[in-house]
């Protein structure tokens, strides 16, 4: 598919359900019926960036900040893992690290023998190479739009360059990389999500995290409209075809717009979903936007609503 062609289909609202169809022949043909579990840990709020759509925000001062301790971040771990997850992602604004507390946390992990995820935002070389050296697998870092106009409005003081030599690094550091995008940025446009998926196929991304925009009152983009719950079912089954082995999890962003959207996500592309194991007292602060639908469910009944649409747990 070239540029045009993805326009195309991006802007066809009819084609919605046979492309969806497609995307998930391809899925089963190259990742199967395997649904992945990645257990996230977001374990601290706290954050130096000031993004316009995010409730984390720096300027945003009517949420609780919290960090979770090593101690319970290790908890954390172990909770993941005793349930048998083999991936624990550790998530988090922002915020200042401690390099040798993440180091430790890492080991801890790699210990009990399960791949671990990190996302942690913009961080320099010598520290992304520090938690490689660690024993981290994977990060995450979506690039939100390639659109460098919107990106430099919506993400200030920053510069998308910086941000897809990060994504660089980390691929040359021998990360797996997730990267990955909102829908429905103000001034986003289909054909800026087009040069979005370009640029997902040529970073040789292994990741995609994709899911709506959803307008927080507590930010500046309080008064522009929820992305297109539609358009971005088409973009990941689009992507899935483009990209046949890679993950796409269906994101919570999915689900808490549309009810009953995960199950429908994975029907269309996607092969991954993360569970939420961050502590209960604090799981409300991390409120990138409002009433998220994040997945508290046991491992019994996450087996058996994957079962119900024919799927089984890696
Ligand atoms: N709506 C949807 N997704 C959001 N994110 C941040 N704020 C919002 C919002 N208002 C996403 C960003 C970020 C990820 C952790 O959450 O894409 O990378
Ligand atoms: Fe911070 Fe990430 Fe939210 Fe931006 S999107 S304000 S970097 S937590």
């Amino acid at each position: 598919m070239n540029f045009k062609e993805i326009v195309e289909l991006l802007k066809n609202e009819s084609l919605e359900e046979e492309l969806a169809l497609l995307a998930d022949e391809v899925r089963k043909a190259n990742v199967g019926n395997i649904v992945r579990l990645r257990a996230l840990i977001e374990f601290s709020n706290i954050c130096r960036q000031d993004c316009l759509y995010c409730g984390l925000r720096k300027s945003n001062s009517n949420i609780t900040r919290y960090k979770l301790t090593k101690n319970e971040i290790m908890s954390c771990i172990s909770r993941a893992v005793k349930q048998g997850y083999k991936t624990v992602v550790l998530q988090s604004g922002e915020g200042t690290c401690d390099i040798d507390e993440m180091t430790e946390i890492i080991k801890f992990a790699k210990q009990l023998g399960v791949y671990v995820t990190l996302s942690l935002g913009q961080r320099t070389y010598d520290e992304y190479a520090t938690y490689r050296m660690a024993g981290a697998d994977r990060y995450l870092l979506r690039i939100e739009t390639t659109d460098e106009y919107v990106h430099e409005r919506l993400r200030p003081y920053t510069k998308m360059q910086n941000r897809m030599e990060c994504i660089q690094h980390l691929k040359s550091l021998g990360y797996e990389v997730g990267t990955g995008i909102m829908i429905g940025l103000p001034g986003q446009t289909i054909e800026s999500i087009s040069r979005d998926v370009l640029y997902f196929k040529e970073s040789k991304a292994d990741m995609l995290g994709i899911g709506p925009f959803i307008s927080n009152v507590q930010t500046p983009l309080k008064d522009f409209p929820n992305g297109d719950i539609h358009l971005t079912r088409r973009v990941i089954s689009v992507c899935r075809i483009l990209m046949p082995k890679i993950n796409i999890p269906a994101t919570t962003a999915v689900e808490t717009l549309l009810p009953n959207g995960r199950d429908l996500f994975l029907q269309s592309g996607c092969n991954v979903i993360m569970p939420n194991f961050t502590p209960e007292n604090v799981r409300s602060s991390y409120s990138l936007y409002p009433n998220k639908k994040a997945l508290y469910k046991s491992r019994n009944e996450i087996n058996n609503d994957l079962e119900r649409i024919g799927r089984v747990v890696d």
